[in-house]
Formats: C-alpha cells, structure tokens, sequence
C-alpha cells in the first residue's frame, strides 16, 4: 500500500478491501465496457472492453471473489440493454438461481443442458459471423450488435464442464458424460475464436487453473483476464502471471486487464443476497 492509499484509508475516505458495487453506474452510456473494480494503485475504475476484448478469463483459488465477478458482469450485460440473450451456466446450481427470472437470461445447471447451452451459443455466433463475412464489409458486425443485440455465455467452474477422466471404456455412462465434456471444450474454444466478428461474448471462471483447463485454445480467446490468488504453480506455469502467486488474502483482490497489462483491483461486491434483490427487481 502507498502513502496516498494510507492516509485516504486513514481519513476513511477509501476501502480498498470492500469495494461496494456502483449502484447508479450508466450502463447505458458505453454498453461494451463492463465495470470490474476499483484499481488499487490509481483509485479509477477498471473496466473490461468487450470491443477489444471480446472474451474473458477468470480464474484463481476458492473463496477469491470469482463468482461475485460474474455477478458484476451479469448486472453490467442485463443492465446495458445491449445484450439479446445470455446463457449463465452454473455446474454447481446454487449461485446464480436468482438469474433464472432474468427477462433474456437463461440458466443451465446440469452437463447436457450446459452442453446443449453452449452449442446454442456457438451456433448462433457462427451464424452472425458467416453472416458478417457474406456481406464483406467490416462494420456490418456493428449494425448486427445495434439491431440484434450481444450474445453472452457465462460459465463458472469450467473444470467441472470440460476436464475429462481418464481411462473410461466405450459405451459406458461416464464415457459419454466425457463425450459431453469434450464437446464443451471444443465448442467453448470455436465460439471464441469468432467473438470479436459476432458480438458474443464468453466469461470463463475456474478455480481450477492447471493446464488441462486453462488450456492453449481457452487462453488464445479470453483475452481479458481476471486473475485472483492461486498457487505459485498455477501463477507461473499456467497464468503465465507471477504476481497473481503474490496477491494479499483480500477477498475480490485480482490482477485484471489485458494480456499483458494487469492491474491489481479491488472487484466490486455483490454481495449474494444483494445480488437476488437486484434480479428480483428487473
Ligand atoms: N469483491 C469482493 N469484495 C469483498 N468481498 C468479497 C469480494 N468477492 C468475494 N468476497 C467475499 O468472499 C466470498 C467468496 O467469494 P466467491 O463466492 O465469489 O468466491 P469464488 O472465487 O467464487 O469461490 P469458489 O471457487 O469456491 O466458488 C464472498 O461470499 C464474499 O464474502
Ligand atoms: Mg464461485
């Protein structure tokens, strides 16, 4: 922390370890930048730039603040007006029930609805990018996002979605529930390698960061990236981001931005009940 940082923290003018969700934010205003959090050095907020970064990563050990990130991110894509339809996918079905009522929003808990989520998600990006390329021009995407609207797909645990178990013979139930998890994979992956041509936008969260999840495919399209503690391991091997091994224990702590330019924030919160009062009332 900083002398500024102290001295605001002293008058009680700043709290960075709770930052409260900006409640009167315009989502309206610049419908592709999400609002994350407060940047711990500069005071600004943080935002993720759905233009230029059409996909995002989340990731970082248990209890760090991911699901409360998707919270901000769900309120941000509903609130804005801009997206048409968003898939939220919720393996473990406890934490984001209260979206189910969300006028275009849809939630999937069980594997072959998830699967069947994300296929409906990736078709519907292929299209708008076949679409795209047959009228040859570049801003035609544009007039597709105005008219149309955003597609979102928000997934939390992807490991318990697309990490297959080893050694299962042919025609067993689990060998077809590791068919299911590697048609997410693979669809996860193609869907995000049209993002920016289709206005479709994935969020991804683990908490499982090892190669065999954050793999080569799922970084090279989540080009934003939300990283709270993990391991040295994790942070090293697979992040790719050292710091993230050095992140103070700050629930909502995280390095975020860009590849490559990430900025430690504090998320803002959403606490869960808060979180079911706000989708209550939309
Ligand atoms: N941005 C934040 N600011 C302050 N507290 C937070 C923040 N994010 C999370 N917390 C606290 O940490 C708790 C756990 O957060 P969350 O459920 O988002 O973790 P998680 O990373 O999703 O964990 P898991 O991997 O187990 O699902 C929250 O209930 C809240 O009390
Ligand atoms: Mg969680």
């Amino acid at each position: 922390m900083n002398v500024g940082q102290l001295i605001l923290n002293a008058l009680g003018l700043r709290n960075d370890t709770r930052v409260p969700y900006p409640a009167r934010h315009d989502h309206r205003a610049e419908p592709h930048l999400v609002p994350i959090g407060r940047d711990i050095e500069a005071g600004w907020t943080n935002y993720w730039d759905m233009r230029r970064q059409p996909h995002a990563l989340i990731a970082g050990t248990s209890n760090g603040g991911k699901t409360i990130l998707q919270y901000a991110i769900l309120r941000h894509w509903v609130d804005s007006g801009a997206f048409a339809r968003i898939a939220v996918c919720d393996p473990k079905m406890v934490d984001f029930l209260a979206a189910k009522h969300l006028p275009g929003v849809g939630l999937y808990v069980t594997l072959p609805e998830i699967a069947a989520a994300v296929r409906g998600f990736r078709n519907a990006s292929d299209q708008r990018y076949e679409r795209t390329f047959a009228a040859g021009r570049r801003n035609y995407i544009d007039e597709i996002i105005l008219n149309e609207g955003r597609l979102g797909l928000l997934v939390d645990e992807i490991q318990d979605v697309t990490l297959k178990e080893a050694g299962l013979t042919k025609g067993s139930e689990d060998w077809e529930i590791n068919q299911l998890r590697q048609q997410i994979s693979t669809d996860l992956r193609l869907a995000g390698s049209k993002g920016r041509a289709s206005g479709a936008h994935l969020a991804l969260a683990t908490q499982h960061p090892s190669v065999d999840v954050v793999t080569t495919g799922i970084k090279a399209v989540t080009e934003f990236r939300c990283y709270f503690r993990t391991d040295e391991t994790a942070a090293n091997m697979v992040l790719h981001a050292p710091a993230a091994a050095s992140l103070p224990d700050i629930p909502g702590r995280a390095l975020v931005g860009p590849r490559g330019i990430l900025r430690e924030t504090q998320v803002f919160l959403t606490e869960p009940d808060e979180f079911d009062t706000w989708a209550a009332s939309r």
